[in-house]
């Protein structure tokens, strides 16, 4: 009796070390400190999963410049709205790098390459939805890389950013469907739901939907050591550690990076990655509202969520799990011309009629085209804070 009672301890023990050790990582684990000395801002990587890590990081080659010169696609084309002031070579080289970024031969689509968004020979028809999402994209991508600068810097983003070689990007979500327990016993948040957004944990599953497309407080730490006027509760608490979980898991860092532990509300005591951050919650919630949202109509059923909403961006999406996308690669430094910022389209030769006879005074010129400008009331210069 005494050896199987002192057995099962031992099975017992066993299964308790595996069970307590099964959300560790095997060492050895690299430590770099990020901060100054003694604060505990250290950063935790484990060299495996790093390895890992870089072979789904690797730049594709660029391809080679076009041939200088030659008439604007927008005065030879029927259709361009976008790319119409890039020269013939540019806009083909440009069509064949969307093909690489997005639907390259071997993407699992039935129609991989150009006709993923062209009806046969036919380029100018924009039937296909893909095309007219194609093209709002070229928008998106060259107001990010014109207007967020003071997140994505020179560095920028294309295509390959987000999609490496898929029309659907790995990383993107929809609204959380199931907010209420079972048996509709009150509503549990999307709590207890894990989800691998949020890192499996037991926080609030969507914390994209207030944070990334609506726009409620993210910072919840009082002024004041007593609740004095201060109505922040526990609950949002959570939601903020939930979007802080996704944003941790979404560029593979720790919690430190961004914030000196002993302070996390404390700008002053945070590197300036989390200023970097600040913006970055700003773009994603302005890409999504701006670009994503307005194509719910666009796309077909079978790419939307449960409750009808179109796929969305958060940090994962560009990021992949490195604290830049590409580990800081600029794809961007080789597709300037086409995707740095919006291109102005051809002038247009004026009909006939309109230029003006001998004598007569000339027309006051067209006002210049206005460019985009980071017009977004949230996206103040001033250092949060
Ligand atoms: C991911 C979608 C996508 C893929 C793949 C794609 N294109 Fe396009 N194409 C577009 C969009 C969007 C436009 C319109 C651009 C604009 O409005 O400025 C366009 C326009 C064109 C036009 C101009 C047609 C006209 O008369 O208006 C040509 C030519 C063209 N593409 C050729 C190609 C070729 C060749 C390939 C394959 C190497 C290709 N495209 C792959 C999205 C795509
Ligand atoms: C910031 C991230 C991001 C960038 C940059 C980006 N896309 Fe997208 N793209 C998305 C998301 C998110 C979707 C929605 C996924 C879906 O189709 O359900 C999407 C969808 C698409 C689709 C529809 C695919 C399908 O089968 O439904 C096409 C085509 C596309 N993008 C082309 C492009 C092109 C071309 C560029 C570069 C000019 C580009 N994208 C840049 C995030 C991005
Ligand atoms: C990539 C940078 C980054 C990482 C990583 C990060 N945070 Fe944050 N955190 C921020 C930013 C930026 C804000 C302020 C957001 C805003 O105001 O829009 C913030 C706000 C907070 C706040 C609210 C502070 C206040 O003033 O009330 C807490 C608490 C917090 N983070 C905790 C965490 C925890 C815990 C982790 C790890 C799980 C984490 N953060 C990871 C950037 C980061
Ligand atoms: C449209 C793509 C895109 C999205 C979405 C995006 N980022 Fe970034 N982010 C970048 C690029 C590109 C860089 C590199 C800029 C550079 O070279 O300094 C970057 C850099 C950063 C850095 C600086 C890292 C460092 O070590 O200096 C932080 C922090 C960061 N992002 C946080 C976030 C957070 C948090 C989110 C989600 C709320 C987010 N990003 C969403 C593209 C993106």
């Amino acid at each position: 009796m005494r050896t199987t009672a002192s057995s099962l301890k031992v099975a017992a023990a066993l299964v308790l070390a595996t069970l307590v050790t099964a959300g560790c990582e095997r060492p050895p684990i690299d430590e770099v400190q990020s901060g100054y000395r003694g604060t505990a801002m250290v950063q935790v990587y484990n060299p495996r999963v790093l390895a890992e890590q870089a072979t789904h990081n690797v730049v594709p080659a660029a391809l080679p410049a076009a041939a200088e010169g030659g008439p604007l696609a927008g005065t030879i084309y029927q259709n361009v709205q976008v790319l119409g002031g890039l020269s013939i070579g540019e806009f083909t080289r440009t069509m064949t790098a969307i093909t690489a970024w997005v639907v390259p031969k071997d993407a699992a689509a039935a129609e991989a390459g150009c006709n993923y968004c062209h009806v046969g020979a036919n380029f100018a028809d924009d039937s296909k939805y893909t095309k007219v999402v194609a093209r709002k994209m070229l928008q998106m991508t060259q107001k990010i890389n014109a207007d967020w600068k003071p997140h994505v810097q020179a560095t920028g983003v294309t295509c390959y950013t987000c999609h490496r070689g898929k029309p659907v990007p790995e990383y993107v979500w929809f609204k959380d469907v199931d907010n209420t327990a079972a048996g509709g016993l009150g509503n549990r948040a999307g709590q207890n739901r894990s989800t691998a957004a949020i890192n499996g944990a037991s926080l609030p599953s969507d914390p994209f939907t207030p944070f990334l497309l609506g726009a409620e407080p993210i910072r919840f730490t009082g002024a004041t050591a007593l609740p004095t006027g201060n109505r922040k509760s526990i609950k949002q608490a959570e939601w903020t550690f939930s979007l802080m979980t996704h944003m941790s898991q979404g560029l593979g860092v720790n919690c430190t990076y961004c914030h000196n532990s002993r302070a996390f509300n404390d700008w002053s005591q945070s590197p300036p990655q989390r200023t970097t951050a600040w913006y970055g919650i700003r773009m994603a919630r302005s890409l999504n509202n701006d670009y994503m949202v307005p194509l719910t109509d666009v796309f077909p059923a079978h790419r939307k969520g449960a409750l009808g909403d179109v796929a969305k961006l958060n940090c994962s999406t560009c990021h992949q799990g490195a604290y830049k996308p590409l580990y800081g690669a600029s794809m961007l430094k080789d597709y300037v011309t086409a995707l740095a910022a919006p291109i102005p389209p051809p002038a247009v030769a004026p009909p006939a009629e309109a230029v003006p006879a001998e004598g007569e005074a000339a027309p006051a010129p067209a006002a210049p085209a206005v460019t985009s400008s980071m017009s977004d009331a949230q996206v103040s210069k001033r250092q949060p804070g």
